[in-house]
């Protein structure tokens, strides 16, 4: 089993780029069903979530070719409007297919989603909105079957901004007779680039980040190239890493606005932050400065995937932060293994009060989700001594390269298989 080995108590200083955005790719590589022709995405960064779409795509009868970090896909073929359970299995959020499939299909079968390490991950809004739009719903043995001879454009609202039903809403009903709205909808960066994505395609769709989108249906889609936006929350982590460490890291290909919730934070804690165009340098001096409150909440809010990398610097802050996590139940499972680490974190429900301690101290830690994984990587940063993380999976998820991009900051880190 490989796990990450980090010997603590560097400084973080230099430059490091962001990769493209896991959060954005994840719904174009599911768009790309819908034009029948050639996609052409740049900037598709390398992470287990993103090969496991391929392999969904594949599945369906797509071509797909990388050069380099482009990824090329070719959904002429498509031969089956049909996920078998195993490969939906290997990413929750490929519940974003169903709306793909449905658009190209008028058709698809795919099996249920289930729960995920962050709890139970309903789909009710997906299916709702579907409803709504006339598609006929079969839930049995564990798979969803949908079908609908045409969309029934509608006026939907959401009864609360779902990232992934605004997005399957407008897989949807972009290819139709019609014109759809979503009000409540999820204002995430991820969204207005889907936007982007299908409006090079030749989707006729507006109000992207704001909470109505407009779906104007068309009857073809052709083919589109696409650089995807920056990752966020891969940004946040390095800036968080520098909190944890001090030091001064400057992130490239940042748009400074999309992260602007985590920054505002960061300032709250005493970090100076200087944005360019397209980079933002963090510079720290001593140990953070506590902050006041942190919830989470729908984006332009502070976005519940930046929650656990930001939990490991406050731990070492001088003083008591409190985080209430509103978006998922099961966030907080880094926080028994940062206290095993001598953090000072109680959890009760939504709430953490984290007393910040001088410096953690390292030991063997096994992480279960994403971002905590990341979270545990910062921890071992700072803390004296040797620190180990297991469970690289979850990271692989969603970090390219990370310990390459870590030691490029002059931290003592390596992958040992
Ligand atoms: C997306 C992101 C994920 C991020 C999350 C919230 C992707 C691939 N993933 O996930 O990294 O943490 O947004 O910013 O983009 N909910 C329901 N019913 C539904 C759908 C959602 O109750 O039908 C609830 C969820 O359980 C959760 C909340 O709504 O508590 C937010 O979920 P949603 O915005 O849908 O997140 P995802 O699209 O799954």
């Amino acid at each position: 089993m490989s796990k990450m080995v980090i010997e603590g108590g560097r400084r973080l200083d230099g430059l490091v780029r962001v990769h493209g955005s896991k959060n954005a790719v994840l719904p174009i590589l599911a768009a790309t069903v819908l034009n029948g022709g050639t996609n052409i995405i740049h900037d598709c960064p390398g992470l287990k979530d993103v090969y496991s779409s391929i392999e969904i795509l594949k599945g369906l009868g797509c071509k797909a070719a990388w050069e380099g970090s482009t990824v090329i896909i070719d959904s002429g073929g498509i031969a089956t409007h049909y996920i078998p359970e195993a490969l939906m299995r290997e990413m929750r959020s490929s519940i974003i297919f169903l709306g793909a499939i449905i658009s190209r299909c008028r058709k698809a079968t795919i099996s249920m989603p289930g729960g995920c390490e962050l709890g139970p991950r309903p789909i009710d809004l997906h299916l709702k909105a579907f409803r709504q739009l006339g598609i006929a719903i079969d839930e049995a043995h564990g798979y969803i079957t949908c079908n609908v001879d045409e969309i029934k454009c509608d006026d939907i609202h959401l009864d609360f901004p779902s990232v992934g039903a605004t997005e399957n809403i407008m897989l949807v009903a972009a290819l139709a007779n019609g014109v759809t709205t979503v009000s409540n909808a999820a204002k995430e960066p991820e969204i207005v680039d889907l936007q982007s994505y299908l409006n090079k395609m030749g989707a006729k769709i507006s109000g992207a980040g704001t909470s109505v989108i407009t779906i104007e249906g068309v009857s073809a889609l052709g083919g589109v190239e696409h650089r995807v936006i920056p990752d966020r929350i891969v940004a946040a982590t390095y800036l968080s890493a520098a909190a944890a460490t001090g030091g001064s890291v400057t992130i490239t290909n940042v748009i400074p606005a999309h992260l602007q919730p985590v920054t505002s934070a960061l300032k709250e804690c005493g970090c100076g932050l200087r944005q360019e165009k397209d980079a933002m340098t963090i510079t720290v001096g001593d140990r953070p400065r506590p902050v006041d409150f942190i919830r989470t909440l729908p984006h332009p809010g502070f976005p519940t995937d930046a929650q656990p990398p930001v939990m490991s610097a406050l731990s070492v802050a001088a003083g008591t932060s409190v985080i209430a996590e509103n978006m998922f139940e099961n966030r907080y499972k880094h926080v028994p293994e940062l206290n095993r680490m001598g953090a000072d974190i109680k959890v009760d429900g939504r709430v953490a009060v984290i007393r910040g301690v001088k410096r953690l101290s390292g030991a063997k830690t096994s992480a279960t989700d994403l971002r905590g994984a990341a979270a545990l990587i910062i921890a071992g940063l700072n803390a004296e001594g040797v620190t180990e993380v297991e469970g690289l999976c979850h990271l692989d998820r969603g970090y390219e390269f990370f310990e390459v991009g870590l030691a490029g900051l002059g931290a003592n880190i390596k992958r040992v298989e």
